[in-house]
């Protein structure tokens, strides 16, 4: 039988894992085999996954959050007042679907149904007319007050069934939402690594991912897995208790890892759990009850599993448990097992309405602002029909509304290409600008980050070019909470 071991699987597997046998990663060869096969580095594009809504689509800030998102794994639904303009300007992406929404009138209900979170980045629309007093521009269309203020109590009325007192969970993967992102970052780990001919394969389904293929214990094989290429950055799980599964298996029993360290043959975290035939059923894995496991023999002496630094997940289905004791529940030939999600569960909320407000919303009020220099929505705010002073009241409505929020308070605006690294700041001083691209990247890594709930962040951009992945959690962790009785 030794002779159906398949080299071109083995090889396969090597390339995807960007690892080699004995030296662990290709790492070192990255100067001489970059050139050459750029792709093999490129991380993966995952960052996320679930259903977002995206109020004001069809805008600009709206149009490259959506890009932005559907780019890194996240199913959208557009919230936007005109269809034949969506149907034009975004995407034409499978997990993109268009809601019309007025948001001056009462919203759908189900607008949010399925959702992890909204992001709004609806405005009035203010545009140049030469003929109107100075700065010559006017607002078109519905009020600021009826656009920013009924805006948002129509949203929070549609938010508030389905954010209020939610689960703290983290969608890892949530295959409800099987975008291509969230299988791309998954390949097949078997035991042709180690002679065998056992052969897994994961699919995508309409509403879940399947795991399936043959285990064989022919050539003293006998496992299958599936494991994540290491996440970029690593996803930090710190404050949540364990992860929860959602699965139908085949009455095996089947394992589960993390691991906390880069490096490709290291210590993994393990955890076993056992399925019901054709059943739905939520598993949860408490993290205190993972032990680490070298080569499947338990690891003593290796240092507790770093729940703040996940590189990678793996689902395996092998012959053996830990230390040579055998899985009771093993059966060579097919196994299958299908997976909705992949949560963190029992932890602190992710922000489940993001809210674009604006830089400037608290100037008006203040008698002794020296206007020069000042943008012009401050400056001519009254104008402008309150636009500046209509947006702070919308957002102390959102603070008020109990819904774990963040919002963000951006300088001016431009259409420039993104890449800048980002000001954080509070107490509305800040002036000049940013990129639309730049603010969704921002926006985007919100949703993942308990740190930033219940946190009005203003932004600017730097001359600086952006860090490849900069530390959102560390840099909000600095700026004060808006509600003293929260982290
Ligand atoms: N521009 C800036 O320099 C700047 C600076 C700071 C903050 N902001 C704020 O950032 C956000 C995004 O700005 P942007 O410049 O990207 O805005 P934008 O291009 O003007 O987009 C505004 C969006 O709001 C939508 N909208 C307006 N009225 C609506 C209604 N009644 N119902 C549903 N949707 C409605 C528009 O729909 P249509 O596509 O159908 O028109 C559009 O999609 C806004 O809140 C803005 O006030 C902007």
């Amino acid at each position: 039988m030794a002779n159906n071991w398949e080299l071109g699987r083995f090889l396969d597997t090597l390339r995807f894992f960007q690892t080699l046998p004995f030296v662990g990663t290709l790492e070192p060869l990255r100067p001489v085999l970059a050139p050459l096969l750029p792709d093999l580095f490129k991380p993966p594009a995952y960052r996320g996954s679930g259903l977002v809504v995206v109020m004001g689509a069809t805008g600009r800030t709206g149009q490259a959050v959506v890009k932005t998102l559907l780019a890194q794994g996240y199913a959208v639904r557009a919230g936007v007042r005109d269809r034949a303009k969506a149907e034009s300007v975004l995407p034409k992406a499978p997990f993109l679907d268009i809601v019309v929404a007025d948001v001056t009138q009462p919203l759908p209900a189900d607008l949010l149904q399925g959702s992890r979170a909204v992001i709004n980045c609806v405005g009035a629309k203010v545009q140049p007319n030469p003929n109107a007093p100075p700065p010559g521009l006017e607002i078109v269309g519905a009020s600021p007050e009826a656009v920013e203020f009924e805006g948002m109590r129509h949203l929070l009325a549609c938010a508030q069934p389905y954010f209020q007192n939610q689960p703290n969970t983290y969608p890892l993967f949530d295959y409800r939402y099987p975008t291509p992102p969230l299988k791309e970052v998954w390949g097949a780990l078997d035991d042709v690594v180690m002679g065998g001919v056992s052969a897994s394969q994961f699919y995508l389904k309409d509403h879940s991912a399947l795991f399936t293929g043959l285990v064989s214990t022919e050539n003293s094989g006998g496992f299958v897995s599936i494991r994540t290429r290491n996440l970029t950055p690593p996803l930090n799980l710190q404050g949540y208790t364990g992860i929860q599964l959602r699965v139908r298996g085949d009455g095996q029993r089947y394992k589960f890892f993390l691991r906390s360290d880069p490096a490709w043959d290291g210590v993994g975290y393990a955890i076993s759990f056992d399925t019901v035939a054709d059943q739905w059923i939520t598993v949860e894995l408490p993290f205190s009850h993972f032990i680490p496991v070298f080569r499947a023999r338990t690891a003593t002496n290796a240092p507790p599993l770093n729940v703040g630094q996940i590189y990678s997940l793996q689902l395996m289905l092998s012959k053996f448990e830990y230390d040579g004791a055998l899985n009771p529940h093993f059966r060579p030939g097919t196994l299958s097992l299908e997976i909705e999600s992949i949560q963190a569960y029992g932890g602190l909320p992710l922000p489940r309405v993001i809210q674009v407000s604006s830089a400037g919303v608290t100037r008006p009020q203040q008698a002794d602002l020296d206007l020069k220099g000042q943008p012009l929505a401050v400056q001519y705010n009254d104008q402008l029909g309150g636009i500046l002073t209509w947006k702070l009241a919308a957002e102390n409505m959102l603070r008020q509304s109990g819904l774990p929020y963040t919002i963000v308070r951006p300088c001016g605006l431009t259409d420039q290409p993104g890449g800048k690294e980002l000001r954080l700041d509070q107490g509305d001083r800040l002036t000049g600008s940013l990129s639309r691209e730049d603010l969704a990247a921002f926006l985007a890594s919100l949703l993942n980050l308990p740190v930033a709930c219940y946190r009005t962040v203003e932004v600017v951009a730097t001359d600086q070019a952006a860090e490849a992945y900069p530390n959102w959690a560390a840099r909000l962790a600095q700026l004060p909470s808006d509600c003293l009785d929260r982290p």
